[in-house]
């Protein structure tokens, strides 16, 4: 396991360049204290070669795998291995994500992976994302496109084991899954907007609804539940751009297209950096909360020729390049606002000993104009909401490179953990 570990960063260690045990303690030691702090959110490697000064056998540190690499920054290439489960062996795919189900006549948009600039991504393994998480737990805190990705994850994973339902309520919204093999839990808690909330209008001043935010109470439904993961996976975002009558300490501060003449209107950004400063405080704030945070950046809509109920729809069948399109406007502020304020809960988590990280799938979901569902998440007579959905993502799809970037980031993690009981003894 421990092996593993190291040839995973450095490449096949051959037995007679294998390092001293004492040696390899050091290295660890390094990788720990020096290394990790400093390059860990966007997993640059570059300071790995400063080992070098320290090792006495440089050589057995194959330079041409340890290089500087953010694994979310790249571009989508080819994969004709593609998909790796399909709506007929999975079944824990969501209706309205069933796009060959309902008649989507393209299957391209299922054969790409992601290529970061520096180095490769592996194509999720599910044997050993299970072994990883052997006993351990992960939430899925936030809207429906976590309980997407969720989905995509239990898609993933049944190649090896199906999991079994030990939901505490029937509530669709709140599911949780047990890997018996494995004493693996994952669970979702749907809440849009982190925060308490109440729907106070259907229909609305702008006809999307709307909401009352209390910006400053955390939604207890998720954040009495949480203390015993090990993982957390928080996301929110869609629902922002609905009318939100804003409160805190009780009374309004005021409010996004509320369209009250007496209510100052905020703008949604002001909002959205409200319920993220308290979802992280509220779990700062957790006594027994051991686990680690990972923000799962926002993932741009791609309506084109119309709004969401305007009659826009998604039906492209091919990534943009990173030259095509370009990270602005709403997309851009909202990314800039998760990641000011993943770096406030960093700063308050460090004082407690927890960990936040950047789990960035922004760019690379900007990139995918063709994995929505559009119009075939429901038959055409269907009346929904959402007619054509260029929001959620369909399954198998571009949403299931979020589990190789999970499981990479896991790994991560899984190393610290082990080398740092390593250490212990
Ligand atoms: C899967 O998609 C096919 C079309 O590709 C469809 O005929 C079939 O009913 C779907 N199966 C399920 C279980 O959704
Ligand atoms: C399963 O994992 C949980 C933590 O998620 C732990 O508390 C429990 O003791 C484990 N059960 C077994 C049988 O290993
Ligand atoms: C604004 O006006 C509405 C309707 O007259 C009233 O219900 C609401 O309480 C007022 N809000 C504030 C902040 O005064
Ligand atoms: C774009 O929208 C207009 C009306 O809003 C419609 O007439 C036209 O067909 C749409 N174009 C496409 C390509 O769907």
């Amino acid at each position: 396991m421990k092996f593993q570990d190291i040839e995973l960063l450095f490449g096949k260690i051959t037995p007679k360049q294998m390092l001293p045990k004492v040696t390899l303690l050091v290295l660890l030691s390094i990788l720990i204290f020096v290394v990790t702090p400093m390059c860990y959110p966007l997993f640059s490697y570059s300071s790995l070669l400063k080992i070098n000064k320290y090792n006495k056998h440089p050589e057995s540190l194959p330079s041409t795998s340890v290089k500087k690499c953010n694994i979310f920054s790249g571009e989508w290439v080819s994969n004709p291995e593609a998909p790796y489960y399909t709506n007929n062996t999975c079944w824990a795919i969501h209706e309205h994500q069933n796009c060959m189900k309902y008649g989507r006549p393209d299957t391209d948009f299922m054969k790409w992976r992601w290529k970061p600039n520096e180095c490769e991504l592996p194509i999720f393994n599910p044997f050993q994302f299970l072994e990883i998480m052997k006993g351990k737990s992960m939430a899925f805190v936030g809207d429906s496109v976590g309980r997407n990705h969720m989905q995509s994850l239990i898609c993933l994973l049944s190649r090896v084991e199906w999991p079994i339902d030990v939901s505490p309520t029937t509530n669709d919204y709140f599911r949780q899954w047990k890997y018996p093999s494995y004493n693996f839990t994952v669970a979702a808690f749907w809440t849009p907007y982190l925060v308490k909330s109440k729907m106070v209008d259907s229909i609305g001043p702008s006809h999307n609804g709307l909401f009352n935010l209390y910006l400053d109470q955390v939604d207890e439904t998720w954040a009495t539940q949480i203390e015993e993961f090990d993982y957390i996976i928080i996301n929110a975002g869609h629902w922002f751009f609905r009318s939100m009558i804003f409160y805190e300490k009780q009374n309004i501060v005021g409010c996004c297209d509320c369209l009250l003449k007496n209510v100052t209107d905020l703008t949604t950004y002001y909002g959205y950096r409200q319920v993220f400063r308290t979802a992280f405080k509220a779990i700062n704030s957790l006594q027994n909360f051991k686990g680690v945070t990972f923000l799962r950046t926002f993932a741009p809509s791609h309506f084109e020729n119309g709004t969401w109920n305007k009659g826009g729809h998604c039906v492209r069948s091919k990534p943009f390049k990173n030259n095509d399109i370009r990270l602005e406007s709403t997309n851009l502020e909202l990314y800039m606002i998760q990641l000011e304020e993943l770096e406030i809960a960093k700063k308050e988590g460090r004082k407690k000993g927890l960990e936040f990280r950047l789990f960035d799938t922004t760019q690379a979901m900007l990139l995918r104009p063709d994995g929505h569902p559009s119009r075939y998440g429901h038959w055409p007579h269907e009346k929904v909401t959402l007619y054509n959905d260029c929001v959620h993502w369909c399954l198998p799809g571009p949403i299931d490179t979020w589990n190789d970037f999970l499981l990479e980031m896991l790994k991560m993690e899984d190393m610290k953990f082990s080398s740092g009981e390593r250490l212990h003894v």
